[in-house]
């Protein structure tokens, strides 16, 4: 590996060189069948046509404007996400931990508003700028992201103070309820939780989470950015856990391989970020808009939907069959739609490399699990596929 770059990913020893569908070849010219899809990004697998032919014909007409100008091609995604869920307004980046950041100016900015608007009463009169998260939490590597999730690992050395953020635990409506304060603004939870190993909330914790937050006046965010965009087989995961929050980060599977990130909310949240409150240089550029704008065309459609969830549905029975049959190796299984976790009892990093021996990429997730995340079009094949290689692994492991 070159020393010219940051050793910050460590060593990696598989470049990879092209890629079609479900499927990505290396350098030497092996064939990996590809369920980590460049971790929940390459939604519609590598190299769909319709997105190749949306990113060519957008770049022979226009690459980039800025947002000195109007950008035709975000006005309409902007349409088609928030006439998709609850959201009124989006602003648009290029990351994950970005649409996560501008959510976070969201929350302060929505009570600093408020609180002016309230001055004289004396319930507002508390500066409500401090945020909640949960534990094993992953909003991205900015400092406010690392501070929210609070991962020893990815704070170690960058913060100073406590930069405004409580921690509660997963799951636990009541050490939420300690964790909210008077200077609280609102509330950051992932439906389904990905880095942290996959967990998908369950829908009661998720319904009190909402109701605390409207007791208390303060706002809820979800970050879908890796469970989002069609991924658990709604067009977001909350849909499927039925609580709905005030403001959404997106990114990941929204480009499908094109950097994007979007931060979606509803009108009163959005309206006190006026003009010169925020912005981004490349946020909504015409070359990323046009692909998130195929990439939405493509995954929110109802027959699309329901095939991530029977092929989600049948992975996971398969798996949860692996594991009954493999209980010294398999822990559990969890996960919803095409987000599936296996929690291993021996080593996940062990595993992943036995599988990527049989021919299969797939992505480590914490608390010793591998995530399957494929491209939410894989077919049956390739899901059958996948479970042959991890049977094989499987057997090879007992072996060892
Ligand atoms: C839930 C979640 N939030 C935020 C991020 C950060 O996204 P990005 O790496 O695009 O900044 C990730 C990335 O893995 C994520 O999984």
């Amino acid at each position: 590996m070159s020393s010219a770059l940051l050793e910050n990913y460590g060593e990696r020893d598989l470049a990879l060189s092209h890629g079609a569908g479900s499927y990505v070849w290396c350098e030497g010219g092996r064939k990996y069948l590809d369920f980590a899809q460049g971790i929940a990004v390459n939604s519609l697998g590598h190299c769909h046509p319709r997105l190749v032919e949306a990113l060519e014909a957008q770049a022979g007409t226009l690459w980039h404007t800025s947002n000195l100008f109007r950008i035709p091609a975000s006005e309409r995604l902007a349409e088609k996400l928030t006439g998709l869920c609850f959201a009124d307004r989006a602003f648009f980046c290029n990351s994950g931990a970005e649409a996560v950041e501008c959510g976070f100016k969201m929350m302060r900015r929505y009570h600093h508003t408020k609180r002016d608007t309230h001055r004289k009463s004396a319930k507002w009169d508390t500066h409500r700028k401090r945020i909640v998260g949960l534990s094993d939490s992953f909003h991205g590597r900015t400092l406010a992201t690392i501070a929210a999730a609070a991962n020893t690992t990815h704070c170690e050395g960058f913060l100073a103070g406590d930069a405004g953020f409580d921690q509660a635990e997963f799951g636990n409506i009541d050490a939420l309820a300690a964790a909210i304060g008077e200077e609280t603004a609102g509330v950051i939870i992932e439906p389904v939780q990905g880095e942290g190993g996959i967990r998908p909330t369950d829908p009661d914790y998720l319904k009190q989470v909402r109701q605390l937050c409207d007791e208390n006046d303060i706002l809820l965010m979800f970050d879908e950015v890796q469970c989002g965009v069609g991924r658990t087989g709604t067009f977001y995961a909350h849909q499927r856990l039925g609580a709905e929050p005030d403001i959404l980060a997106s990114a990941k599977g929204l480009g499908g391989g094109f950097p994007v990130g979007a931060c979606l909310a509803r009108e009163a949240v959005a309206a006190p970020m006026s003009a010169g409150s925020h912005g981004s240089t490349f946020g909504g550029n015409p070359l990323a808009m046009s692909v998130a704008n195929a990439v939405v065309d493509e995954i929110s459609t109802p027959e699309f939907l329901e095939q991530v969830r029977a092929n989600g549905a049948h992975l996971m029975q398969s798996l949860r069959d692996l594991q009954a049959a493999n209980p010294g190796i398999i822990a559990r299984i969890s996960g919803l739609g095409l987000m599936i976790g296996v929690f291993l009892n021996v080593d996940a990093g062990r595993f992943i490399a036995q599988l990527r021996e049989e021919g299969m990429l797939v992505v480590k997730g914490g608390n010793n699990s591998i995530r399957l995340l494929p491209a939410l079009n894989v077919n049956r094949d390739e899901i059958d596929q996948a479970l042959a290689h991890f049977a094989r692994a499987l057997k090879k492991m007992e072996s060892k």
